[in-house]
Parts: C-alpha cells; sequence; structure tokens
C-alpha cells in the first residue's frame, strides 16, 4: 500500500528492493536522543510563536518523552517500511496522541531535520574526543614525568641518531594529542550552529523562531542561509579529518610500540592486559592492541574519503547521496574512541626497561655529534671539517668493533692531533643529552619544564 507520511500522490508502494535500499532505520536510529531533543525544540518554539496550541505542544513533548523511554528500554518497534528515525519517530508518536501528533512537522523538513539531529550527534562525539584525547594526554605526560632523564636513543630513519630522554619522546606525543584535541575543538565550535528552520531548502512562511531553537540545543546560533543549511556536511568531513589525523598520530606510536617490545629491542615491557599468547608457540607475548591500533587509521581514514566522494559533486541543495554520510561517521566515530581508550591504557601500564633503553642509547656512535660538536667549540674547527675527523674516527672504531669511548687518545690523535684528554667527557650519552638544552631540546632540565607547562595545562 501507498506510504502513510506522502502517499497522496502515490497508487502502489514501494519494491521490496526499493525499501531495502533507501531505508536508513538500521543505522540512523542511533540518532534518536538526538531527534527526540529536536522536535521537543520544535514543537516548543512553535507553541511559543503561537503557531500550534500550548496542548498540542505538551502533548507532543510528552509522547516523545515516553517514545525516548521506550527506545531506551529496548521496546520500540523499529520499521523499515517508516524508512529512517523521523519517520519512525512521528509516526509512533501519531499512533499515541493521535492529531497533535501530525502538527509537529509545521515549517519543518526532514532536510533539516536530519541536519540538526546529526550536527547534534557529531558534536557529541567531538565532546567524547576530546574527553578521550586529555586522559590519553595524561598517561603520556605521566611516563615523561617518571622517566624525564632515562636515556634512550633517538632515532631518524630508524637508525640510531642521538641520545634522548624517555620524557622527551613521550612529551613528543603529548603536543600531537594537544593539536589532535584543538582541532575537534576547533570543529565544534564552527559546527555549533543550527540548520533547524531551514526547512525543506528555502526556509519557511510560518512565523518560527529560530533563535530560540537554536539556543534550546546548545548551538550558538542559527545558521544564516538555508539553502547551505541543508547541504552542508563540512561538519561530518572535519570530524573525520581531525579524526585520521589523530589516527594517524595513534598509529605511529602503535608502531613504535610494536618495535620496542621485541626481544631484539626490548625497550618495553607490555602489560599482559594488552596481549595475547600464541596458540602454538608458549614463549609468545603478541602486542595484538598496538598491532591493531597500527590498523584502525585505515579504517578511519576510508571513512573519511568515502564521504568526501560521496559529497563531492553534489549539487545544491539535499540529495539522497547524503543519507550514505552517517555509517561512516559512526564507524570512524566508534573506532576512535575505543582507539584512544586502549591507547591510553596500553601506554599506562607498560614499563621502559631503562638498562636496554640506556644500554641501546650508548650504542651505535650516537654521541659522534657531539664529537664534532666538541671540535668545534674546543679546537674552534668549522664544522664541516670536525664532522669530517668525527666520520672518520666511527670508521675507525666500526671497523675495531667498539664504539667511540672505547677509542684510545692516541687513536683519536690520529683523526686530528689537537684532540685532547678532555674529549671523553662529552662522549657519554648522560653529557650529550645534558648539554642539550636548547628550549624544547632533549635535556632532563628542559623535559621537567614542559612537564610542569603540561601538568598545569591539564590540570
Ligand atoms: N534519512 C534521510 C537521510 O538520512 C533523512 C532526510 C530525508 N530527506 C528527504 N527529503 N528524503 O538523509
Amino acid at each position: 500500500s501507498a506510504n502513510s507520511m506522502w502517499g497522496g500522490r502515490f497508487a502502489t508502494g514501494p519494491d521490496a528492493i526499493m525499501t531495502a535500499i533507501n531505508a536508513s532505520i538500521s543505522f540512523d536510529k542511533r540518532l534518536y536522543a538526538q531527534d527526540i531533543a529536536g522536535s521537543r525544540a520544535h514543537a516548543a518554539m512553535l507553541a511559543a510563536q503561537g503557531i500550534i496550541t500550548e496542548e498540542d505542544a505538551t502533548a507532543i513533548r510528552q509522547g516523545l518523552l515516553t517514545i525516548l523511554s521506550e527506545i531506551e528500554a529496548g521496546r520500540f518497534q523499529f520499521s523499515e517500511a517508516l524508512e529512517d528515525i523521523h519517520l519512525n519517530i512521528e509516526s509512533k508518536l501519531t499512533e499515541m496522541i493521535g492529531e497533535a501528533g501530525k502538527r509537529l512537522h509545521t515549517g519543518r523538513s526532514r532536510n533539516d531535520q536530519v541536519a540538526v539531529d546529526f550536527r547534534l550527534w557529531t558534536r557529541d562525539q567531538c565532546d567524547a574526543a576530546i574527553t578521550g584525547l586529555t586522559a590519553l594526554m595524561q598517561a603520556f605526560l605521566a611516563q615523561a614525568e617518571a622517566g624525564a632523564d632515562w636515556i634512550m636513543p633517538g632515532f631518524t630513519h630508524l637508525q640510531t641518531a642521538q641520545p634522548v630522554t624517555w620524557g622527551h619522546h613521550m612529551l613528543a606525543y603529548v603536543e600531537m594529542l594537544a593539536r589532535d584535541r584543538s582541532r575537534f575543538e576547533d570543529a565544534r565550535r564552527r559546527m555549533n550552529e543550527c540548520p533547524l528552520g531551514a526547512a525543506a531548502l528555502a526556509g519557511t512562511g510560518f512565523p518560527i523562531d529560530r533563535h530560540m531553537t537554536a539556543s534550546a540545543l546548545g548551538f550558538d546560533r542559527p545558521t544564516a542561509n538555508s539553502l547551505d543549511s541543508v547541504s552542508d556536511r563540512d561538519f561530518a568531513l572535519e570530524f573525520l579529518s581531525a579524526s585520521a589525523i589523530c589516527a594517524t598520530h595513534l598509529s605511529r606510536f602503535a608502531e613504535e610500540l610494536v618495535i620496542w617490545s621485541t626481544a631484539q629491542f626490548r625497550f618495553v615491557k607490555l602489560s599482559d592486559k594488552w596481549t595475547t599468547g600464541s596458540s602454538i608457540m608458549p614463549q609468545k607475548k603478541n602486542p595484538d592492541a598496538a598491532e591493531l591500533l597500527r590498523a584502525k587509521i585505515g579504517r578511519i581514514l576510508g571513512s573519511t574519503v568515502a564521504l568526501f566522494t560521496i559529497m563531492k559533486g553534489l549539487p545544491l541543495t539535499y540529495s539522497k547521496d547524503m543519507q550514505e554520510d552517517k555509517e561512516q561517521v559512526f564507524d570512524a566515530a566508534d573506532t576512535l574512541m575505543l582507539s584512544l581508550a586502549a591507547m591510553t591504557g596500553m601506554v599506562s601500564d607498560m614499563t621502559a626497561n631503562r638498562e636496554a633503553l640506556h644500554k641501546a642509547a650508548s650504542s651505535g656512535f650516537s654521541t659522534a655529534t657531539d664529537l664534532a660538536d666538541w671540535l668545534v667549540r674546543s679546537l674552534g674547527l668549522p664544522f664541516r671539517e670536525a664532522h669530517h675527523v668525527t666520520g672518520r674516527l666511527v670508521a675507525l672504531a666500526e671497523e675495531k668493533g667498539c664504539d667511540l669511548p672505547d677509542l684510545s687518545l692516541s687513536e683519536m690523535t690520529s683523526a686530528h692531533p689537537g684532540i685532547t684528554q678532555e674529549v671523553y667527557s662529552v662522549l657519554g650519552v648522560e653529557n650529550s643529552v645534558r648539554s642539550r638544552m636548547s628550549y624544547g631540546g632533549t635535556a632532563p632540565d628542559q623535559v621537567r619544564a614542559q612537564v610542569a607547562r603540561w601538568k598545569t595545562l591539564l590540570g
């Protein structure tokens, strides 16, 4: 039979396959709370403006609360024939309260309705991301504070570069996550305008008060252009983009954990809580959570690319293509929140192996730059020449199978006659990190100052 919502001009109902491709209720039922909040605000406004009676508004607002509790109790019957969450709720409302329910949709369209519901949902997810990121930053900060002066190798090209401190490495992630957090704050601020009242696309002839609904729903103001209001999905694209960048950061630390927890590195021990065993190899403790976190960016970026592809080239205003927006954002948000929680647990529960870190930092000629800098400072060599002299000493040590501090003074002077005993003081990793006191450098004092700054900022 023809549809009860718009069946007037239809002779028959849809093909069963049409229903299958058209219906979104299977996933957009997640918007039920936002849909009810939006409708309650709309009804109150219609009454305040004298468009419907106070009596009808009260019946509508009460009926919607009953529906809310039915959905939350799992007692609501969702119908695929009613397409989406908006029609499911409206139809149930009319079934419950009669005539008054049919007045709710005055001065409104599903186009502005879905736009406001989805914004409200995405805004909540920004808040959840901000909370999750703050917890993760605190976990990294605790690691940084404990190990402000623990020495480890710093890498470029995954080759030993210079000694750094554990605290410094942990704080690098705090910085990244802080930028991620500000991206969500920024996206939230920009999306916080209310599209409700744009109606189908052109606005409405009813004397609605868009400022009233905007403020009732916690928006800063109503959107200023009705066409844009029902077409815009920037807020979802921004949420996805911020999520993709954040997941990229998580994947980088995840990869470091995978490497660091190997028997070859032994830089960290992951807690049993975040690892799994092998069904055949009894010795194994696999970093599955870290591996999955390394992979999750694939999923989040996939959703991001999907929505960009859906939106590009869409003519104004609303097109049904846009119904495909929700699953992408739902999946990305779920994935991101789970990832943040898992990473927070893993970082809080991991144990750094100070000895292994120190030992690794002392190998691989990690203080070669310090030697070159000493030649510049103490002998007045131009840096390029100092670089060359040091390179010869590294080659010599490599040939002998030892490290730089193991070379004798006569071996040192063979590379440059001016070298004195004093050179050995700069070849130790402690001296090396202590000397890097430039602002933002790896010296423990610098790291402690940054830890203090972040502790104040994070409260
Ligand atoms: N389920 C639809 C969506 O998610 C709601 C808006 C439908 N509007 C319309 N004119 N068909 O996009």
